[in-house]
């Protein structure tokens, strides 16, 4: 019989449970991303956790379902401890200690950034353990060295906006909605990537540290400067260009970091993991080096429950059980 676990995320607005077996195997992997924030621009906090409320139970059965098994064949539940906001952060973690302790199955209290670090496990079981990763979400812009399962040591990370949250507010600021990485990855292949040369803050740093919120003022004060006729005429090739000087600055640190550290493989995580010409431009870079790389399937890279469960499953066999009274924690960082 293989290790089944079951697996809880509600750091944000998606409401996600999963089962994987042996860490690696996923069986389901249900996701509910709350549309109800789009016109606010942003997450509202209280309505995500309202939300995570009523959807968890519906998709714990449908997981359950889908995988086909019931929780008494569950050997391991799996909740995100953090980082993330704080009510949604409860809502998972609470049902998965009661559902912990109403059946006696062990638990574990999973770090969210460990979990997009353990997408690529999942994706990729043959993956170097020794490796490194750019874990680049919404929330997070970090240069990892993975060591082996939660052994990390963090090489550089963002000094102010997160790389998602600068394609997030780009998008609110010329009209294309939220969330908008993707909705700016696809206008940007109508665009011209050279056409507006916007800054690259921090690129030629000499260290692995991010900054985008200069890039998103550049974005905003071009936007003031031109006309509305202008605007319209050139939005595609605006936003091409923003993504360029982002994806330009995120590609030319990792190189570096892979080539200072000789690892033989480059993974990515996070949201904007997705991102289809970081995709392009990095696996250029590393192609040209002869380094390996890697990244999850869309529905792995954006927040999901089969990294938690993934990650659960390598903690648990790691150092055992989490206590029950393991609280979340909203600003938990890797490697704690
Ligand atoms: O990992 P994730 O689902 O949630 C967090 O933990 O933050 O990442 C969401 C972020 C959002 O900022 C979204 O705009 C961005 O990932 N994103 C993208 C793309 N798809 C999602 N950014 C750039 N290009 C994309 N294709
Ligand atoms: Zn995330």
């Amino acid at each position: 019989m293989s290790f089944l676990t079951l697996g809880i995320e509600t750091s944000c607005d998606e409401t996600a449970v999963a089962v994987v077996a042996e860490g690696t195997k996923t069986l389901s992997n249900i996701i509910l991303s709350q549309a109800e924030h789009a016109i606010f621009g942003g997450v509202v906090p209280e309505i995500a956790s309202r939300k995570h409320v009523s959807a968890v139970g519906p998709i714990y059965k449908r997981a359950l379902s889908e995988a086909n098994v019931s929780l008494a064949d569950i050997d391991l539940i799996a909740a995100t401890k953090g980082p993330g906001l704080i009510g949604c952060l409860l809502v998972g973690l609470n049902f998965a200690r009661g559902l912990s302790l109403a059946s006696g199955k062990a638990f574990a209290a999973v770090n969210h950034l460990e979990g997009h670090i353990a997408a690529n496990f999942l994706a990729y079981p043959e993956l170097d353990p020794h490796h490194l990763t750019l874990l680049i979400s919404g929330g997070h812009t970090l240069l990892v060295e993975t060591k082996g399962f939660g052994n990390y040591v963090v090489l550089g990370q963002t000094r102010d906006d997160a790389v998602g949250e600068a394609f997030d507010k780009v998008a609110k600021l010329v009209g294309l909605g939220y969330p908008g990485g993707a909705k700016i990855d696809a206008l940007s292949k109508e665009g011209n990537p050279q056409a507006i040369k916007f800054p690259r803050p921090m690129a030629h740093s000499g260290d692995f540290d991010f900054s985008f919120s200069g890039l998103k003022t550049a974005v905003a004060l071009y936007w003031k400067s031109i006309t509305e006729e202008q605007r319209k005429a050139s939005l595609a090739d605006i936003v091409a260009s923003f993504q360029e000087a982002a994806v330009d600055i995120l590609a030319r640190k990792t190189v570096a970091a892979a080539e200072r550290l000789q690892v033989r493989s480059v993974t990515l995580s996070g949201g904007v993991a997705a991102n289809s010409r970081l995709r392009e431009l990095l696996g250029e870079k590393l192609e040209q080096r002869g380094i390996n790389f890697f990244y999850p399937s869309l529905n792995l890279c954006t927040d999901n429950a089969a990294m938690i469960a993934a990650a659960g499953h390598f903690q648990y066999h790691r150092i055992g059980s989490s206590a029950l009274s393991e609280d979340s924690d909203p600003s938990l960082r890797l490697g704690c």
